[in-house]
């Protein structure tokens, strides 16, 4: 599978917020990274779910990635308007009962996914893979824009790629935080799919969106 582009929402421009998504929409990028957070799972807010369900009126072909930070994820699946085509992932750590969560996202025509923080061993991805469409590995701490990358994230994101071939499911892997110009490459490497393309490549300051997406689709090809 080639590598796709799921760039950050909330690094964007948020004055401009319709001009930023139609662009990327017309440039044929394959995801939007829309982050949720509750300032209880992790201490900051941004997108509000409304503004994820707004999304929805503007979007031709770019498919909905939304990431959900936040304990007992599944109270904001109406407010967000979450159905087809969507990618939902909720994180491990923050699910009384991951099961029904996963549940109700495939009940909802959406294609549920597992985001683990740093601190998670990738082991526990174990017991759900046939379950999901999806998992992120976190390279950086859940919560901000602009994080230093955690030691040991390239080859947790490896160990995750071994396991998924191994198991056999189609599950994408989707690689979350400090995905820079400079490791995108190696994250491909290590057999990521999807990359969250944020504040440490794509929304650098001062860089044209266009120039830049082009440029970052071909380092993760
Ligand atoms: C962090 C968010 C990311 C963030 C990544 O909690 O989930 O989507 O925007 O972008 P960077 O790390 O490049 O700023
Ligand atoms: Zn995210």
């Amino acid at each position: 599978m080639r590598g796709m582009l799921s760039p950050s929402l909330m690094c964007a421009d948020v004055l401009n917020l319709q001009s930023e998504l139609t662009v990327l929409d017309e440039m044929g990028v394959d995801y939007i990274h829309l982050d949720f957070m509750d300032n209880h799972f992790v201490p900051n807010l941004t997108l509000s779910p409304e503004a994820i369900k707004a999304t929805k009126s503007v979007l031709r072909h770019m498919k909905r990635d939304i990431h959900i930070m936040a304990f007992e994820p599944q109270q904001y699946f109406d407010r967000m308007d979450i159905g087809e085509g969507d990618i939902v992932a909720v994180h491990y750590e923050a699910c009384d009962d991951l099961g029904a969560v996963i549940e109700e996202i495939r009940r909802r025509g959406a294609s549920p996914s597992i985001a683990i923080s740093p601190d998670t061993k990738s082991e526990v991805l174990a017991d759900w893979l046939d379950k999901v469409d999806g998992v992120i590995v976190m390279t950086v701490y859940p919560g901000f824009a602009g994080r230093p990358i955690v030691e040991g994230s390239l080859q947790k994101l490896a160990a995750v790629r071994k396991m998924i071939d191994e198991s056999g499911c189609k599950v994408l892997l989707e690689v979350d935080g400090h995905v820079s110009w400079e490791l995108c490459a190696e994250m491909r490497a290590c057999g990521a799919d999807l990359f969250v393309a944020g504040s440490s490549s794509l929304y650098q300051k001062g860089l044209d969106i266009r120039e830049a997406v082009t440029r970052m689709t071909e380092l993760v090809r």
